[in-house]
Formats: structure tokens, C-alpha cells, sequence
């Protein structure tokens, strides 16, 4: 916790909503509030209210919107090396909320995708309102689409799906990782199966990283 006073949520937002995105700063101000009041405080800070309902567009088998932790996404971050010359992808990006999150806290690029209408103009009012021009989201769905975003080196899944879903996003991830290696960033999923994929570090609660070892092997 920083000694000094600590900026409330409106300073940081309309500093923000100011053009003012330094991710140093925001991890400051995020950091000096007490853990249990970061979620409250993040929700004023980006102007979010009540979770918006789920649609009928949301396939069976497929999970309903429930922003990430914060705590979950400060270690993603940190275990991640999420940077600013990251093009970081939300795999099911809900609201937006987590997209926004990763961008201001590490400057990189965030492209959320997302199967419900609803959500998706909410993600997009959001970054409209808080003019996060390098946050963007697409509206479909992440089995089909998750393959074709070739710029992306990060990819994080918050138990969108599970089973062949999940198999097939990360199978067809495997043609961008003979290019370069990308780091996949679980949570609450159980472990991926997959030879290419490698454990970054012991998983940290419901937390995992692992990185792709295509490229290394090409090179190597
Ligand atoms: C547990 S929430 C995670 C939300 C977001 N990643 C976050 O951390 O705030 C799962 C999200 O995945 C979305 N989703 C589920 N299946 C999907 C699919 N096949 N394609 C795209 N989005 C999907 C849901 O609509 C929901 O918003």
C-alpha cells in the first residue's frame, strides 16, 4: 500500500476519460485501494453498474458473463509479462470489463471476442466512453474466430467453454504459434492438454500461464 493520499475512483477516471492512460499511474491508483474494495472501485473508476443480463444468443455448454477477478487478472498480468507490445485477446470478453482492465494496467492492445449482441455494445460503449482506442471488440463466436487473429501473443480464457470448444481454440491457435511463440492465460480451467503448450510456472491458484514451444523448436 503507497504512503500519501490515495486518488478516488472519479479523479482517476476523468483523468482517464482526459487522455491521461498511463499504465504506470493506473496500476498505482489501483494498487493503493485495500484489495477487497479494488472490484467496487474499478466498477466506479470505468462507470460500470449491474452486471447486464445474459442473452439467448449464448450457445448450451457455453459459460455466461462474470468479469474476471481482479486479483485473478493482476497475477495473469504479472505471470504473463503482459506488456505494451502485447496484442493481448480475451477469449468470451463479456462487458469488456477485463479487456479494459489488462489495457490500462499494461498499455497493450486488447481484442476482446464475444458471441452476445448485448454485451458487445456494452464492451463498445465502454471503450467509447473512456476513449480506449486500442481496445476493440468483435462479435462472434471465439471457436471460429480465435484461430483467424494472427497479431494476437496473448490469450486469455476465463472458462468461456470447455471441452471439444475448448480443444478446437486451442488447436487452431497452433498455426500462429509455428510463427512465434504466444502465451495462453488460464483461469479457473482445468489443465490443458496439449504438446506444444508448455506450464510458464506452477500454477498460482486458479491461475495458469503456459507458452507455446513450436517456435523455439523451429529455431532451435
Ligand atoms: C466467464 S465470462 C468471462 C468474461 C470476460 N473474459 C471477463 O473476464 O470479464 C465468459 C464469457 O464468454 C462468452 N462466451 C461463451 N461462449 C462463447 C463463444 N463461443 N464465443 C464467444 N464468446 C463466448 C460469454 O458470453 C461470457 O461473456
Amino acid at each position: 500500500m503507497r504512503e500519501g493520499p490515495i486518488d478516488s475512483a472519479e479523479t482517476v477516471r476523468s483523468r482517464i476519460e482526459g487522455g491521461l492512460h498511463d499504465p504506470s499511474s493506473f496500476r498505482a491508483a489501483l494498487l493503493s485501494i485495500r484489495p477487497a474494495e479494488r472490484e467496487a472501485w474499478l466498477d466506479r473508476v470505468l462507470g460500470l453498474g449491474e452486471l447486464p443480463d445474459d442473452g439467448p444468443e449464448l450457445p448450451r455448454g457455453c459459460v455466461p458473463y462474470l468479469p474476471c477477478s481482479i486479483d485473478a487478472l493482476l497475477r495473469v498480468v504479472e505471470a504473463g509479462h503482459v506488456c505494451a507490445a502485447d496484442v493481448f485477446v480475451d477469449v468470451g470478453s463479456g462487458a469488456g470489463r477485463t479487456a479494459a482492465l489488462v489495457h490500462l494496467l499494461t498499455g497493450a492492445d486488447v481484442i476482446g471476442i464475444e458471441i452476445q449482441p448485448g454485451l458487445v455494445l456494452a464492451a463498445r460503449d465502454l471503450v467509447t466512453r473512456l476513449l480506449l482506442s486500442r481496445v476493440t471488440c468483435i462479435e462472434g463466436d471465439a471457436t471460429k474466430l480465435t484461430g483467424s487473429l494472427n497479431a494476437g501473443s496473448v490469450f486469455f480464457l476465463y472458462c468461456p467453454f470447455s471441452g471439444d470448444r475448448l480443444a478446437k481454440v486451442v488447436s487452431d491457435l497452433e498455426p500462429i504459434a509455428r510463427t512465434r511463440m504466444i502465451r495462453l492465460c488460464c483461469v479457473g480451467l482445468g489443465p490443458l492438454a496439449c504438446p506444444w503448450l508448455t506450464l510458464e510456472a506452477a500454477p498460482s491458484g486458479d491461475v495458469a500461464i503456459y507458452r507455446s514451444t513450436l517456435h523455439d523448436e523451429a529455431i532451435g
